[in-house]
């Protein structure tokens, strides 16, 4: 009987339960009706008198023991049991998917790099302005449109604190702060109280440059336009300057660039005209310059400014504006190679 005891012991410290039905098994293995500790009690009936002191110590002792290994076992595996059922350690980790830049954000890296080429610095400034730097330092008269509440959201009336309609507010405030000459771009959101289509949001991005210098020139704008057309729209680009108005430049000009699709022939995408739309620019209206303290009989300069979302619509091929704030994995996906 002792031989018995010591194998069930030797088995005893050998199991090793994973779960809970191992657990019972193993319980009714031993304990059980038929289990083999429960034999041994059985079998302790026939045992002579003197022997049954010493070994009704040791059968009990053992009992004990397999009664207790039982409990912590049961109590140890519950406790993992949640955790087990759901999780399969040997699982393969699912391919991590990276992310891709945002289109906005691919465009306003390529016009840093490519404005940095030509030594111009990124300035930029705060997105709720007062009425001086949006509008009165830029010339903007009284009764321009352009301040009219259709246009414009205002925070505040009287004195006029609004959300900036255009970049060129951060110009304003590079010419209060730097010193001649500045050659900056500035980029940034901007606000106008527009129907949200297609074609227009009343939330975007600009991108505007400013350079004020001794004998800046309009062949100088041109120059630079013509680098910048060529370094986002490719080698073969044509640029054609359109006259226009701004209250702040004087000339002003629209610029158009041949239209890459149709190679200036006329499509849809550029109306069947051969070119399509990108910026406003000019020169510095003197008038600006002395309303920031510049000297316009030494200084002068041009400006231009686009809009982040027109310039990508063309380059990517992006036929909705509404698109650029959705933010749909399955449209960012597809600038993965960008
Ligand atoms: N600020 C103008 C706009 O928002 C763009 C522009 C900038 C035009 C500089 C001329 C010169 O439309």
């Amino acid at each position: 009987m002792l031989q018995r005891i010591e194998s069930i012991k030797e088995e005893l410290k050998k199991l090793n339960p994973v779960n809970q039905d191992d657990v019972e098994k193993i319980r009714i293995h031993l304990l059980g009706k038929k289990g083999l500790v429960t034999l041994l009690f059985e079998d302790f009936r026939n045992v002579s008198k003197e022997e049954k002191k010493n070994l009704g110590q040791v059968i009990n002792t053992l009992k004990n023991e397999v009664q207790e290994k039982i409990d912590t076992w049961k109590q140890s595996l519950s406790s993992n049991a949640k955790r087990e059922t759901n999780i399969d350690l040997t699982l393969n980790e699912p391919n991590q998917e990276f992310g891709t830049r945002h289109p906005i954000s691919l465009i306003k890296n390529e016009l840093y790099e490519t404005f940095k080429k030509l030594g111009f610095t990124i300035y930029e400034g705060p997105e709720i302005e007062d009425d001086w730097h949006v509008f009165s330092a830029l010339n903007f008269p009284e009764e321009h449109p352009a301040r009219d509440m259709q246009d414009t959201f205002f925070i505040e009336k009287n004195p006029d604190i609004l959300l900036r309609t255009h970049t060129s507010s951060v110009q304003v405030r590079s010419m209060e702060r730097e010193k001649l000459p500045i050659r900056v771009v500035c980029p940034g959101r901007v606000f106008r109280n527009e129907a949200i289509s297609a074609r227009a949001h009343c939330i975007f991005h600009q991108i505007e440059g400013l350079y004020i210098d001794k004998n800046v020139s309009f062949a100088d704008l041109k120059q630079t336009l013509l680098y910048f057309a060529r370094e986002i729209f490719g080698e073969e680009t044509q640029i054609r300057l359109r006259p226009s108005f701004f209250p702040f430049t004087e000339p002003s000009a629209e610029m158009d660039v041949s239209c890459k699709l149709c190679g200036g022939i006329g499509c849809s995408v550029c109306k069947y005209t051969g070119w399509l739309e990108v910026l406003g620019c000019g020169m510095v209206d003197p008038n600006v310059l002395e309303l920031n303290n510049i000297d316009s009989k030494v200084y002068s300069g041009f400006a231009f400014g686009m809009g982040l979302e027109r310039i990508a619509m063309l380059k990517y091929q992006v036929k909705d504006l509404r698109l650029y704030f959705e933010n749909d994995v399955r449209f960012l996906n597809q600038f993965k190679n960008y």
